[in-house]
């Protein structure tokens, strides 16, 4: 079944949030909590190891409420069952998207075209179990018989950002293979990268789900080139394997089709991480926790698809950063995690929402009249304390922020865990709160600083606070919370696009710049410049003219 069609803005449930909002656009959070001493136990989730905080958001029940309508008249139910059933929801490009039958149990029935997904899914899942045991049990070696010690992963975007990230995230479950990641086309990336490895014992992942990306291909070619150097290529089979759809290019670049792990097109780029594109997360991490991040999304997807919404995390997430994005008109989020391991996860969601939901015509092929994706920032706390925080507590924007903190540290430096945790629950409630002038008088009158100097510095030192914020106390960081995490953010992204009527999963508007670049490329290589607006052609000129 294809997605409904709805303007969300023509819905009676986005009249009456617009009138909500003439209402609410100045309510006092400050207020609403003095008001309400039960605020925080109506307003959170409570699931598995998450408890999901969104007391401090510029909300009452009654926004919850429209909010739940926009979710019905734009038929969010039926949307999900499409998802999960794999209709071609995907239907600008004619898929399906079924990451999450990529983490379903192997007693699952998941149909694409008539044919259950699943006993594919898990001949590739054991495919990638036995390979990687072998691996990191160093029984598989290199050309010269030593056990690998290095794995490289080439790919870019939804090939690189997924797995970079959980590789990151889950340092601490690591085994003892170094993994690393080239994405960029930037030679000095790749020679930076390769600098130092022993061809002997690295292997190379060329993850691709086309198989075509410029930037990949290149990259495989200088590491192969580079392989070469050293070993015959006949050596090529027992150091390079590759992730990808597209079996044909993936042999005509010279790897044995025994070294090639499958995927498929219901799998999108950026949610592949789920998919073979996870072999260097199964080669880090080994293949039990690799299993156990599966698990986690596959409990967040059960939780998504059969909570009712006002307790499901990504549907009460996704409403009201639609409440923000579309009635306040923020324009960007912050996603603050408050654990260096998630330094990754902001960038990887970046592609995930905003290649997902950076999208301007509806699914009626119109010109959308409201706005859609948000921007999305962040970086670890309390890093990011001393480097941004100033303008999200007393700059001009509203910026709705994300705070991912966690009970118990990994490795139980408790004295360091409390602080960072202080720091955490403290700049909720800095942002909340803010600091009233009374206060701020207050003080200078306690330090004895002279009145006329208290009246100049009072302004400066007041903070509004009322900014909106969601807190997730998360157990620990493991693979399953992580996994969890992140299908969470799938599909809140999954229901915002759904809601603005657009579709998620194509990402037309990267293809343009590709496509110039080569032809720019040509030019470039032939020394000929051809007709282009007066500065491109001015600057390649000058490229040109100096390199
Ligand atoms: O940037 C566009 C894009 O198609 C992403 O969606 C994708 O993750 C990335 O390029 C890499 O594509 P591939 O895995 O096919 O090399």
């Amino acid at each position: 079944m294809a997605l409904q069609n709805t303007n969300p803005s023509g819905t009676a449930a986005w009249q009456a949030l617009r009138d909500h909002y003439t209402e609410m656009q100045n309510a006092s959070m400050q207020e609403m909590f003095a008001a309400d001493t039960q605020r925080a136990q109506k307003f959170h989730i409570k699931w598995n190891d998450f408890l999901v905080d969104y007391s401090k958001n510029i909300i009452n029940e009654e926004t919850l409420a429209l909010l739940q309508d926009l979710a019905k008249e734009t038929d969010l139910k039926g949307a999900i069952q499409s998802y999960f059933e794999g209709d071609a929801i995907n239907r600008t490009e004619d898929r399906a998207v079924l990451h999450t039958a990529l983490r379903a149990p192997e007693t699952a029935d998941i149909r694409f075209e008539g044919v259950n997904v699943i006993p594919e899914v898990y001949a590739v899942k054991n495919k990638i179990k036995q390979f990687t045991e072998e691996i990191i049990g160093g029984t598989k070696t290199g050309y010269t018989g030593k056990p690998f010690t290095t794995v490289v992963n080439i790919g870019i975007g939804g090939s690189d950002l997924g797995p970079h990230m959980v590789v990151e995230a889950l340092k601490y479950y690591k085994n003892q293979l170094n993994v690393k990641f080239i994405s960029n086309v930037d030679g000095d990336h790749v020679t930076e990268s390769l600098k130092g490895l022993d061809p002997e014992t690295t292997l190379f992942v060329i993850a691709s789900k086309t198989f075509t990306t410029q930037e990949t291909l290149t990259n495989a070619e200088t590491a192969r080139e580079w392989f070469l150097k050293h070993a015959t290529q006949a050596d090529v089979a027992k150091h390079f394997v590759a992730v990808s759809t597209n079996i044909k290019k993936v042999t005509e670049f010279g790897i044995d089709e025994a070294n090639i792990f499958p995927m498929w097109d219901w799998v999108g780029g950026r949610f592949s991480l789920w998919s073979a594109v996870g072999l260097s997360i199964a080669l880090a991490v080994g293949f039990d926790n690799f299993d156990k991040l599966l698990k986690g999304a596959n409990d967040m997807d059960e939780h998504f698809k059969t909570t009712p919404f006002e307790e499901n995390l990504p549907v009460v997430l996704a409403l009201l950063s639609i409440w923000y994005n579309n009635f306040f008109g923020a324009e960007s989020e912050a996603l603050i995690p408050y654990t260096q391991y998630l330094s990754k996860l902001a960038p990887y969601l970046q592609q995930g929402i905003m290649e997902s939901n950076g999208k301007s015509v509806g699914r009626d092929g119109n010109p959308v009249n409201y706005q859609t994706g948000t921007i999305i920032w962040g970086e670890p706390g309390t890093n990011s304390q001393h480097a941004f925080f100033q303008l999200i507590h007393q700059g001009t924007k509203l910026i709705p922020t994300d705070f991912i903190g966690f009970v118990q540290p990994l490795y139980g430096n408790q004295d360091h865990h409390d602080k960072l945790m202080s720091n955490f629950f403290a700049q909720t409630e800095a942002l909340l709160s803010g600091k009233t002038e009374a206060t701020v008088r207050a003080e200078f009158t306690k330090a004895g600083v002279a009145q006329e100097k208290a009246d100049y510095l009072t302004p400066f030192k007041v903070f509004t606070g009322n900014k909106p914020t969601n807190t997730f106390l998360i157990k620990k960081l493991t693979p399953e919370t992580l996994g969890a995490l992140v299908a969470l953010y799938e599909h809140k992204i999954f229901v915002q696009g759904v809601i603005w009527n657009i579709f998620s999963y194509d990402q037309w508007g990267v293809e343009l710049g590709k496509q110039l670049a080569n032809s720019i490329l040509d030019e470039i290589v032939s020394g000929t410049v051809k007709q282009h607006d007066s500065s491109t052609s001015f600057l390649v000129g000058e490229f040109l003219k100096q390199k």
